[in-house]
């Protein structure tokens, strides 16, 4: 059988990586695609830099748009990221009835549905597994392995960087900055960090999730977002002390009134797996009406666990090649015709439990007029906290744990205990999941 031919668009991190492993593992990858794989063309901007050691032989060019126009390549590989000229690209390639690869979540999450469509019209497909939690299989899971079921909920670890820092500074007390400096040199972090920190890559990876969760179209816009950068040592700590771990969460959760779809940190249950997941690796927990829960682990970002999921994508890119494009699994899990206008709700109507933190005056009656608030809020506590005061200070930090209840109702609560006189600086909420089956 002819070779798969591949046109290579990007050589950084994940592009010289994807070039290496496909040389050096040629064997095994062709027993499985039962067809050679071959990189016959790459393109990177700094082309002075050349290829990896052991590629050289690869023909280079600083012009994206002559991967995609070369009439030889079968499948265009984008490793570029980013919108632009990754848009284009990935059209053009379309257009030019080439399939794609990608790892790209910030250009499937915001012109997926696009794509999508142009790549259905044209016969082609569009694969993105390293899109979302570097080398997890996750999409694969979702999309096919669990196709039977009915999905719940899911919920995230989906952002290696976010996560590396918080585990550094939660064991070794680690400067944010730092690590973070260090996360950037080994290749985890993306070309604009504040993608990492303040969840919008998250949101780009819940959202993809999402989707092929529920059958719903790609819509970032939708997705409420919260990153990490308020996160302080001293929550982490009393988290700890209430036997919590806070992580950045990616939710998308299935309600009577539409999807809840939802980036931001959390504390949950330390004796829950995913609690346990810490540095660079990523999990996914999914809870499934038939299988119930199931959670998926491993490296979220990296050069060769990316490289393992854009592989595996070209390996079944190459395995359907031939075959009716109606015959090849959906890329958003559901039949093109079957994707469906859940709406997705307003971060004020998500339902969650929370932890919030209270700086008060130390002094008779104020505990007793924040439960009434909470009371008359119908807000159920479920545990508190206080803290003596230092020596010479008169105010007291209260750590209160609430049960569930809909996020505008803790709004309401919150804006009148912040009126009290007795309730000093801004009151820290963070919300709180239990991850279990209800
Ligand atoms: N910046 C991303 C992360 C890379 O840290 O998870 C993988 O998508």
């Amino acid at each position: 059988m002819k070779p798969v031919r591949i046109g290579l668009i990007g050589v950084g991190t994940v592009g010289a990586s994807t070039a290496l492993v496909l040389k050096n593992n040629a064997l095994e990858i062709g027993r499985r695609a039962g067809r050679s794989i071959e990189v016959i063309h790459a393109s990177r901007r700094t082309i002075s830099q050349g290829m990896p050691a052991g590629t050289e032989a690869i023909p280079l060019t600083a012009d994206p748009f002559e991967i995609v126009n070369n009439p030889d390549v079968d499948i265009v590989v984008e490793l570029i990221g980013g919108y632009e000229p990754a848009l284009a690209l990935v059209m053009k390639a379309i257009e030019n009835g080439k399939h794609v690869v990608t790892a790209n979540k910030a250009l499937i999450a915001m012109h997926g549905n696009e794509i999508f469509a142009a790549a259905q019209a044209k016969g082609v497909n569009v694969v993105f597994e390293a899109a979302v939690a570097g080398g997890v299989p996750i999409i694969k899971a979702i999309r096919e392995g669990l196709s039977a079921n009915h999905i719940e909920w899911l919920a995230g670890i989906i952002n290696g960087t976010g996560n590396f820092i918080l585990t550094e500074m939660r064991d070794k007390g680690r400067d944010f900055q730092d690590v973070l400096a260090e996360a950037q040199a080994l290749g985890y972090a993306e070309a604009d960090p504040t993608f990492d920190v303040e969840g919008i890559d998250a949101a780009h990876k819940l959202c993809i999730l999402g989707s092929i969760a529920f059958g719903i179209p790609l819509q970032f816009s939708a997705v409420y977002t919260e990153g990490i950068s308020a996160i302080s040592t001293e929550d982490v700590l009393y988290a700890g002390e209430l036997g919590y771990r806070i992580k950045h969460l990616g939710i998308a959760r299935r309600t009577e009134s539409g999807i809840e779809m939802r980036v931001h940190p959390t504390l949950i249950p330390e004796k829950r797996l995913i609690a346990n997941v810490d540095g660079v690796m990523n999990a996914v927990l999914v809870m499934a009406d038939k299988l119930g829960p199931s959670l998926y682990y491993g490296p979220g970002a990296g050069a060769n666990p990316t490289a393992s999921s854009v592989i595996a994508d070209i390996i079944d890119v190459a395995r359907t090649i031939d075959t009716d494009a109606e015959k090849r699994v959906p890329h958003l899990a559901f039949q093109p015709g079957q994707i469906a206008d859940i709406p997705i709700l307003p971060i004020s109507e998500a339902i969650t439990a929370y932890y919030l933190r209270l700086r008060v005056d130390d002094k008779p009656g104020v505990m007793a007029d924040i439960t009434r608030i909470m009371g008359e809020s119908e807000i159920s506590i479920e545990a508190i906290l206080q803290k003596e005061p230092e020596p010479g200070i008169t105010q007291a930090t209260i750590i209160m744990l609430t049960q569930k209840i809909r996020e505008k109702q803790m709004n309401q609560a919150l804006a009148k205990i912040a009126a009290l006189s007795s309730v000093n600086d801004k009151i820290h909420r963070i919300r709180l999941e239990t991850l279990d089956a209800n």
